[in-house]
């Protein structure tokens, strides 16, 4: 994978898969050290689950997609300089709260780093297709920072309006385009 925005959307998607209500996602880059965040409420995994995460052989889906999972974005960050951090709470352990939040970090100056892709609509394309789990996208750059909440849009829209509607993907599209332009 050549761009970072498809890493967002694999790693975004463990999440989704873990069953989370709720996933903030941050990506924090500056000053040549971007950030990448990713924190959910969902099924978490266990010690032994956890220490397995970077062997490229382990997944508990029963379908290989085209993502290549935490390893690869090990692999990325690592050869950046930077690394990956994953912290996690099993519901099996604990039911009241549990989920996993994942930290990497890249020098995005370094040689070895990869264009960013589509950011925005990586975030689009999320909501498009989990228009019930409530999302929080912050991106911030030099320039200024880009914020989205699902929650928060939601409680504007009311009940009857999902977030996968197509106005509704529509203004988010116009929103992010705006936002974006104005910390170019
Ligand atoms: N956020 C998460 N919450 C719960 N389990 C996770 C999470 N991220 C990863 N996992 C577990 O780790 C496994 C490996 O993840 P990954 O490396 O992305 O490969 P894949 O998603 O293809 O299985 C997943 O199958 C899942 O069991
Ligand atoms: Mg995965």
């Amino acid at each position: 994978m050549e761009e970072f925005s498809l890493y967002v959307l694999d790693i975004v998607m463990n999440s989704v898969r873990a069953g989370a209500e709720n996933i903030d996602v941050s990506l924090d880059d500056r000053g040549g050290l971007l950030t990448f965040k990713v924190t959910d409420d969902g099924c978490g995994m266990t010690e032994e689950q956890l220490e397995r995460l970077s062997d490229p052989f382990f997944t508990t889906r029963k379908t290989r997609g085209v993502g290549l999972g935490v390893p690869f974005l090990k692999m990325l960050a690592e050869q950046t300089g930077g690394d990956v951090k994953v912290s996690s709470v099993a519901a099996s352990e604990s039911p009241e709260s549990h989920g996993t939040t994942l930290v990497a970090t890249f020098h995005s100056n370094h040689i070895d780093f990869i264009p960013m892709g589509d950011i925005k609509g990586t975030f689009v394309t999320l909501i498009q297709g989990n228009p019930d789990v409530n999302f929080t996208f912050v991106h911030e750059t030099d320039g200024g920072e880009v914020r989205l909440s699902c929650a928060e849009l939601k409680s504007v829209l009311g009940d009857g309006i999902p977030l996968s509607s197509p106005e509704v993907l529509a203004w988010i599209r116009g929103y992010l385009a705006e936002a974006y332009e104005e910390i170019k």
